[in-house]
Formats: structure tokens, C-alpha cells, sequence
């Protein structure tokens, strides 16, 4: 009988929607955008242009990325008064708790946004969302540092422009490294986008209300502030910094046999082999550390994988680095504080949560969520007075 659910927990077995934006097989450790495998556009493209292939469907020509570019980088720039409710977050709030609280608070800013039946209108919102969150995000990174805010800088590239907000002091043009921003153009486009997982998921479910655009990315800035998901690359550098050395190794690796805790960066819910985007940012991480110096605890990362690699625990359970396993170590070298990780893995995949959005909202079949449920409660039951409770 169709009406009646079966318990998938996760989701695991169900399919929530139809979509033409990302291909992932799990068993094969494949990931393709709109069908180009992630290595080609981690090697040949830029983060925007990534981001129009995930918002169009196709690769744009080059006026097209032209101009897609100048939209985006005239959009960069915040109402003014963003700043008031940034800075009535204490010093020491967590950039991602701010970051949520500042995309949802954009939705009052652009009253229109919620006519999304529109297509300039959603166009705009689009535009609007991937130029403003690396500056939302390096706002509150000045604000949780106590430093003033720098404004965007529109001759500059988008990520070269994020470092620079995040960064510049008082020097007059903030030049970062040509492969540092190289390096985070990578990491941006591999988290770009990654199927129905549990932050698209909300997106989706959000976004299916017909809400405005900004309420539903909040929606899924807040599913990726978790530990178990977009919080994870946080995790794994508080878990190697906790290991310490390589000789700590073993114990630790005992302690996850016996479930006192979990390998951070290891594991993923369709990956049951390597996630291809880890081997792509373990690659990246000699290019980054050429720059910076390698980072201590990448030995401790490396020791820890060969030696889960290839113990029986994780083997039986196909557990394998995932892509937050090697990214904190690049994001630490590139001088983000560890509250910060996750504000970049979120500016990576707005232009997937957009695309999902809009896919969403255009589809003439898609209802507004509302998953089955088994009730497993009481039933039927009188009424007991306070005297004989
Ligand atoms: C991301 O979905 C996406 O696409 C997400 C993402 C994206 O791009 O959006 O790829 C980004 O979220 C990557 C994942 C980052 N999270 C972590 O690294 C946290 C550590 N990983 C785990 O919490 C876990 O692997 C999950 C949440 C990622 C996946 O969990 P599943 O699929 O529910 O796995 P499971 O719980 O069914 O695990 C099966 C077994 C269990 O053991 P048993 O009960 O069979 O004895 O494997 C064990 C789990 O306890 N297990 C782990 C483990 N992950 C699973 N044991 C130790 N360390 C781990 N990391």
C-alpha cells in the first residue's frame, strides 16, 4: 500500500527529488557537476565558472562568463546596516551561528526576493547570495577578531577579494599569493555541490515552502554547522591536535574500535570508497604548504590514514577519508582560525545550494516536503485530572 511509510532512517534508500545538477557514485568514487568529473574543473576552471556550469547546465562562453564575473563582483557589497546586527554578536560567537543569523537577516534587505516565480527576480537573488557570502564571512571574521571591517575590493578576483577582506591590514592593496588563491579556488569548487546531502536537503525542504531565497541557503548554513556534516573539518584538526603525535596513533585508532568516538573526516553516507574530492585536496596540500610551510599535524593525518586504511575495522566498514579529512589542514596553513573552516565550506556551496534551489522551484512536480512519518505513540487516551497524576 503506497500509503504507508517504510523507516528509512536518512533517508538512505528514498529519493527526496529529481535532479540533473550532480552525479555521484558511491561505489566507484565518482562526482561529476552537470557531467564534467571534478577533477577536470578542479585542474581547468575557477570557482564562478563552476558556478555558472551548476546554475545553467552548461559551460559559459567566454562573454557569458564575462559577464556573469562583473554581476557578481558588483554585488559584493553589504547594506550598510548589516553591520549593526553583526555587531551585536558577542566577541566570541561562532562565525557559523553569525553567519546563519546575517544570510537570513539579508531577506529583509530585498522585499521582492520572495517572488520567486519570477525568473529575473531569482536571477538577482542568485547573483546577490554567491557575491555577498564571502563578505558576510569575512565580516564576521573581523568582528570575532575585534579588527575593522575591509570592504570588498571589486579589481580583484573573488576569492583573491575574500583573503583581502579577511586579511588586510595596513597595507595599501592586500596581494595574496597567486597559489594560495589557487589553492582555495579548489577547495571551493570541490565543495561546490554534492547531491541531496543533509544541508541541500534542507535547502530543498525549505525552499519548497516557496520562501525567499536567503531563508532557505540559512536553513542549510545551519544543517552544515554540524559536526557530522560541514563541521567536520573543524573536528578533524581538533582530533589530530588531541592525538598529538604519531606514537598516539594506535590508542586512539582503539578508542574509535571501541566507540568512544568517531574518526573525524572518515566515513561518508554514499562514498563506500575514496572520496574523490580528498585525493584531490591531499594534492593540494603540497602546493599550499610549498607556500606556507607544511603543516606539523599533517604528518599525524597521513600516519592516521595508512594505519585505518588498513585495519580491519574500517576496512569492514568502508570507511575512507572523506573530504574534510585533508581541508582543515589547508585551511589552518592559510591562516583561518578552526571556527572558520566550515564559513568557507559554505561559501563553496552556495552556487550548489542555488542551483538545487532553483531546480527545485521550477519544477512543476515538486510539492512542499512533507515526509511520512510511523507513529509509534500512544493512542486514544482519557484525560487524567492534576489530582491523579
Ligand atoms: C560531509 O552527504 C554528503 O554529501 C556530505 C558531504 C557534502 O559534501 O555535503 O560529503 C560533506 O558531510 C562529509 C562527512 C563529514 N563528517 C565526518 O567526517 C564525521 C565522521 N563521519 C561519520 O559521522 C559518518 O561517517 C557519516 C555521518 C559521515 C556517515 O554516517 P553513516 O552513513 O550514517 O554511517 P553509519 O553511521 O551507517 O556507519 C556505519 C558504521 C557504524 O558502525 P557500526 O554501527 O556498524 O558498528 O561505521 C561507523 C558507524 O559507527 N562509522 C564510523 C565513522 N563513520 C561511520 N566509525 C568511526 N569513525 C567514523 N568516522
Amino acid at each position: 500500500d503506497p500509503g504507508i511509510a517504510t523507516y528509512d532512517p536518512g533517508f538512505v534508500n528514498t529519493a527526496s527529488c529529481r535532479s540533473a545538477i550532480t552525479y555521484i557514485d558511491g561505489d566507484k568514487g565518482i562526482l561529476e557537476y552537470r557531467g564534467y568529473p571534478i577533477d577536470q574543473l578542479a585542474e581547468h576552471s575557477t570557482f564562478l565558472e563552476v558556478a555558472y556550469l551548476l546554475l545553467h547546465g552548461e559551460l559559459p562562453t567566454q562573454p557569458q562568463l564575462d559577464q556573469w564575473t562583473h554581476d557578481v563582483t558588483y554585488h559584493t557589497f553589504l547594506h550598510e546596516n548589516c553591520k549593526q546586527f553583526i555587531e551585536g554578536f558577542r566577541y566570541d560567537a561562532h562565525p557559523m551561528g553569525m553567519l546563519m543569523a546575517s544570510v537570513s537577516a539579508l531577506s529583509t534587505f530585498y522585499p521582492d526576493a520572495g517572488t520567486i516565480a519570477d525568473p529575473d527576480v531569482r536571477q538577482a537573488q542568485i547573483t546577490r547570495l554567491i557575491a555577498k557570502m564571502p563578505t558576510l564571512g569575512a565580516f564576521v571574521y573581523r568582528h570575532q577578531q575585534g579588527k575593522p571591517y575591509v570592504y570588498p575590493d571589486n579589481r580583484l578576483s573573488y576569492s583573491a577579494n575574500f583573503l583581502a577582506m579577511l586579511f588586510k591590514m595596513s597595507e595599501p592593496t592586500y596581494q595574496a599569493d597567486p597559489r594560495l588563491v589557487k589553492a582555495l579556488e579548489v577547495l571551493f569548487i570541490l565543495h561546490a555541490d554534492h547531491e541531496q546531502n543533509c544541508s541541500t536537503n534542507a535547502v530543498r525542504s525549505v525552499g519548497s515552502s516557496q520562501v525567499d531565497p536567503y531563508s532557505a541557503v540559512a536553513a542549510g548554513v545551519g544543517a552544515l554547522y554540524g559536526p557530522l556534516h560541514g563541521g567536520a573539518n573543524e573536528a578533524v584538526l581538533k582530533m589530530l591536535r588531541r592525538i598529538g603525535t604519531v606514537d598516539n596513533i594506535p590508542g586512539f585508532i582503539e578508542g574509535v574500535k571501541e566507540g568512544k568516538e568517531k574518526l573525524m573526516g572518515f566515513g561518508h553516507r554514499v562514498y563506500k570508497n575514496f572520496d574523490p574530492r580528498a585525493t584531490i585536496i591531499k594534492k593540494a596540500c603540497d602546493d599550499v604548504f610549498e607556500v606556507t610551510g607544511v603543516n606539523p599535524l599533517l604528518a599525524i593525518a597521513k600516519e592516521l590514514e595508512k594505519i585505518a586504511l588498513e585495519d580491519e575495522y574500517f576496512i569492514k566498514r568502508k570507511l575512507y577519508p572523506n573530504v574534510d579529512f585533508y581541508s582543515g589542514l589547508i585551511y589552518e596553513a592559510l591562516q583561518f582560525p578552526p571556527e572558520m573552516f566550515t564559513v568557507l565550506f559554505a561559501i563553496g556551496r552556495t552556487p550548489g545550494w542555488l542551483a538545487q534551489w532553483s531546480e527545485l522551484v521550477q519544477d512543476k512536480d515538486q510539492k512542499i516536503a512533507r515526509p511520512k512519518q510511523i507513529y509509534t505513540g500512544a493512542r486514544n487516551r482519557d484525560f487524567v485530572p492534576m489530582h491523579r497524576r
